[in-house]
């Protein structure tokens, strides 16, 4: 039974959005966005709800995160992800990427060593940079068309010296949901290293029917330990604008660390909003989330059929979650610079260049496809006129 429309076009020009606005997506120009990683869909509607119900109280005070926020979280992590956590694990923060700022302001020294896997979520680099770290790349490998960990040349770079690695799991942008298989390889190798583990799972609910995400040292009470797992409801159910983030620290000594940077710079109180949302989304917003699943996995399949019956230079990456698709342009030998911005003047498609993830990237374009699916049908028209002009 299909409860929510995302078939739905709604109207986000002119609205203040990153997404569309930025990139001066009018109405004469018809540019679609298909870049940052939010949706062009509503929120489930008990959040509006709920949100609405917040701003017509009018009185906007310093929020409390009381029981019923921590408990949704803990009942949300239980029953998508069948992880217990205990409630004083929970930190916050309003971002992720702020929150990987102060990990690593609580946790290195300059000169400490950082492993990610790239190509990666390009702030990765730049919260490295920041905090005066050394960067580490252990490079995926691209075997078929799927991407794996290269877990020789990690155990080389964890030799060499690392003590920490930021994991993207699941993997933006090249979409992999790691099996617990391979999370358990790469936990075992931390554990005889004694490499701490940051683990960015925002994408963590984004995985396609039938693909279960394993959240990093969740089989294991001593790699928790070393552990710092961070989700979200953000891209869950497209709040990423309000702003809230669970940073979850089961070791007692690592979480003080980090709640000491967020209090001295005042950011540990959560916005109203931010609240309600949260908690209405992990209480009420599971059936919501369950139809967008299913969207998301038809909008993924129909870009890989349109492209192989179509587009057949370009090849879309095997994934299994998030609605990031990690396309290979490498066929057209062009700069991919150049294709990203051709394919802004020429189509009004605006993608992300993969070079922006990483050296390993180039020749790639990232494309978000959580948007309705005529849309979409009108951005692969685009593309293939563009590619087969
Ligand atoms: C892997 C990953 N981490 C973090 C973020 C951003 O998180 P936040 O907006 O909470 O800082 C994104 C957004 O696209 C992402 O893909």
């Amino acid at each position: 039974m299909k409860y929510y429309d995302f078939n739905e076009n709604i109207e986000r020009r002119y609205t203040g959005c990153e997404k569309w606005d930025r990139f001066n997506c009018t109405l004469e120009n018809k540019r679609i966005p298909l870049w940052v990683a939010d949706m062009d869909f509503k929120c489930p509607p008990e959040v509006i709800e709920a949100l609405i119900k917040r701003a017509e109280h009018g009185i906007f005070g310093y929020a409390l995160c009381d029981d019923e926020y921590y408990h949704s979280i803990i009942n949300w992590m239980a029953k998508r992800h069948n992880w217990q956590i205990d409630q004083e694990w929970i930190c916050r923060s309003p971002g992720i990427v702020p929150a990987m700022d102060m990990l690593l302001r609580a946790l290195t020294e300059p000169g400490d060593r950082v492993v990610i896997q790239t190509p990666v979520y390009h702030p990765f680099y730049s919260v490295i940079k920041n905090n005066k770290c050394s960067l580490l790349e252990n490079p995926l490998l691209l075997q078929g068309n799927k991407y794996y960990m290269d877990f020789d040349d990690l155990e080389e770079k964890f030799r060499a010296g690392a003590k920490v690695i930021i994991l993207c799991s699941p993997h933006n942008p090249v979409g992999r949901v790691w099996t617990r298989a391979e999370l358990t390889q790469l936990g075992e190798l931390a554990q005889s290293y004694d490499v701490l583990v940051i683990s960015d799972e925002i994408h963590s609910d984004l995985v396609f029917p039938g693909v279960k995400h394993t959240v990093f040292g969740s089989w294991s009470e001593a790699l928790a330990q070393q552990s710092v797992i961070c989700n979200a409801p953000s891209k869950t159910f497209n709040l990423a604008g309000v702003q809230a983030s669970n940073i979850i620290i089961p070791n007692p000594e690592i979480r003080n660390r980090y709640l000491s940077i967020i209090k001295n710079n005042g950011m540990e109180t959560l916005n109203v909003f931010a609240v309600e949302a949260l908690k209405t989304a992990y209480n009420c917003g599971e059936p919501w989330l369950e139809e967008l699943l299913v969207y998301l996995k038809s909008n993924y399949d129909f870009i890989c059929k349109f492209i192989t019956q179509n587009i057949p230079l370009l090849k879309v990456i095997e994934s299994e979650g998030t609605y990031l698709a990690w396309i290979d342009f490498r066929a057209l030998g062009k700069d991919d610079a150049d294709i990203e911005q051709k394919l802004i003047e020429e189509t009004g498609l605006v993608l992300e260049r993969g070079s922006i993830f990483g050296a390993n990237g180039y020749g790639f374009q990232r494309l978000n496809f959580a948007c309705p699916q005529s849309l979409l049908a009108e951005s692969m028209n685009r593309l293939n006129s563009f590619v087969n002009a």
